[in-house]
């Protein structure tokens, strides 16, 4: 009797099978929903009616309200509006041909002229034979402001070279001074579709005369660093150029409706920046509807990727805080576009200022912004103006930075982005600097919108 299983275990038993059993099952369960994630290949429609399913299903399980995941980028290019290529070039069905001029004399202004007006009506993109281009409402098309500082542009590259998923986006380079040097550096480039664009209404091409040099109030030739010239008004008209331009008037831009990241000569990137820019569209629909600037860099002295990897801080829009690393898309521009006369008649040279004011006084609920709490943006050529020289080589910098992201490499690229905060500083309207009250520049700034430049 004593060797027999009592009459207890005996009761127990069965309960336990069954326990087992449901364990199993559940098991299976979830592995079979992993694997139907996992490997989900969007090839129609319907494909994508089944993750928006299975995602409004398990919505329970998904923090939904203040996260969003990276995997749900990897898996479709987001659910909703995803299916819609906006833009198609398969690869080797581009036919134009690049006829590269490489000898044209730095001085003849009117051989310049000529080769800008050439270059802007073509539109040529370098490598579509090898990557083609697909983009749609989830991409980032990535805009870089040039003026002349090879060295800087080459840094750049360097950074963007690493970024994951830019042979998927269209670098456009927008330059203010047509130079073979800097031409020569952008058609180097082979790791992404690439154009070139050229402001026409440049000071070199008018070194005498409005726009290029004259007395009047506005700082065009002001001496940053060790010697480089910056010139200011030129800045805010480039800018503002640029974006009729990449917005309105590029014919491969015409459908667009996904970001646009705007970058300068002198920024370095991180590899995980545009993965970061699309999570953070995701939570802007869910968490922050009306945040129609994200901003990916910040100036912060410190940075912590350990705590602040995947955080991002909702607020009003700031020029001094947010202007690194911005990008938006047709929606915002379309505003901002509709106060052109505003910031044309702004008398400030800054565009980033001059927008604050639109933000304050023309743009419909002001513009709130979403920016990483860990920057993805640094600005190497700050060093130049800050530290005139001592132990501030941009090659210094650069490595500076570079050890920076590879002890952080774990952090980059986290799995979820959420709210870490609100932004305490308080939007108002700036007063203008001045440096934009000659008459010629408000109207050279008004005439961009008119599409006559
Ligand atoms: C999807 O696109 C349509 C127009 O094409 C738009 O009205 C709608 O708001 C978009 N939905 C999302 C979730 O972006
Ligand atoms: C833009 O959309 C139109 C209409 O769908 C299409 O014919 C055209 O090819 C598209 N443009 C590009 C650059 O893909
Ligand atoms: C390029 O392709 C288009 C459309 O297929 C065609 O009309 C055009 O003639 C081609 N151009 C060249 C230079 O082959
Ligand atoms: C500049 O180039 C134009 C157009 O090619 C030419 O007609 C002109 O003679 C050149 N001027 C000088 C000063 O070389």
């Amino acid at each position: 009797m004593p060797t027999l299983t009592s009459p207890l275990d005996m009761r127990f038993r069965p309960v336990r099978l069954i326990r087992s059993l449901f364990m199993i099952v559940l098991i299976l369960f979830v592995f079979l929903n992993l694997h139907v994630l996992m490997n989900f290949e969007p090839h129609n429609s319907d494909a994508y009616d089944r993750t928006l399913l299975y995602k409004l299903r398990h919505s329970n399980n998904l923090k939904a309200h203040v996260q969003t995941d990276r995997s749900q980028l990897q898996d479709s290019d987001g659910p909703e509006n995803s299916s819609k290529v906006e833009v198609l070039i398969l690869p080797n069905q581009y036919n134009q041909t690049f006829v590269s001029r490489h000898n044209i004399p730095e001085h003849n202004l009117t051989q310049i002229k000529l080769e800008i007006d050439r270059r802007n009506a073509e539109q040529y993109v370098h490598n579509l034979q090898k990557y083609g281009l697909s983009l749609g409402s989830e991409s980032v098309v990535i805009v870089v402001q040039v003026h002349d500082r090879a060295n800087y542009l080459k840094i750049l590259l360097d950074s963007l070279r690493k970024v994951k998923g830019i042979e998927k986006t269209l670098l456009i380079f927008s330059h203010d001074v047509f130079s073979e040097q800097l031409n020569s550096i952008v058609e180097t480039i082979d790791f992404c579709p690439v154009m070139q664009i050229f402001f026409p209404v440049s000071a070199q091409l008018h070194p005498k005369e409005f726009p290029g040099e004259h007395p009047n109030d506005c700082p065009r030739n002001f001496i940053i660093g060790s010697g480089e010239v910056q010139i200011h008004c030129q800045t805010k008209h480039h800018w503002f150029w640029k974006l009729f331009h990449v917005f309105d008037q590029l014919t491969v831009m015409k459908n667009y409706t996904g970001l646009v990241l705007l970058l300068e000569e002198d920024y370095y990137v991180a590899p995980d920046v545009i993965t970061i820019l699309q999570m953070m569209n995701h939570l802007k629909k869910k968490d922050c509807k009306d945040c129609r600037m994200l901003t990916a860099g910040n100036y912060d002295k410190t940075q912590s990727y350990s705590i602040n990897s995947g955080k991002v801080e909702l607020g009003h829009w700031i020029s001094s805080r947010h202007n690194m690393g911005m990008a938006f898309n047709r929606d915002l521009w379309k505003d901002i576009k509709k106060c052109t006369s505003e910031f044309c008649n702004f008398d400030d040279y800054n565009w980033d200022w001059t927008l604050q004011h639109l933000s304050m006084k023309c743009i419909p609920d002001k513009v709130k912004v979403m920016k990483m709490k860990a920057t993805r943006v640094f600005h190497i050529g700050e060093c130049g103006v800050h530290h005139k020289g001592k132990n501030c080589q941009p090659d210094n910098k650069k490595k500076q930075i570079e050890t920076q992201l590879q002890s952080n490499k774990q952090h980059l690229f986290p799995n979820v982005l959420s709210v870490g905060g609100q932004s305490k500083f308080k939007l108002r309207d700036p007063k203008p600097n001045g440096g934009w009250g000659d008459k010629r520049d408000r109207e050279l700034c008004l005439s961009f919108a008119k599409g006559q430049v």
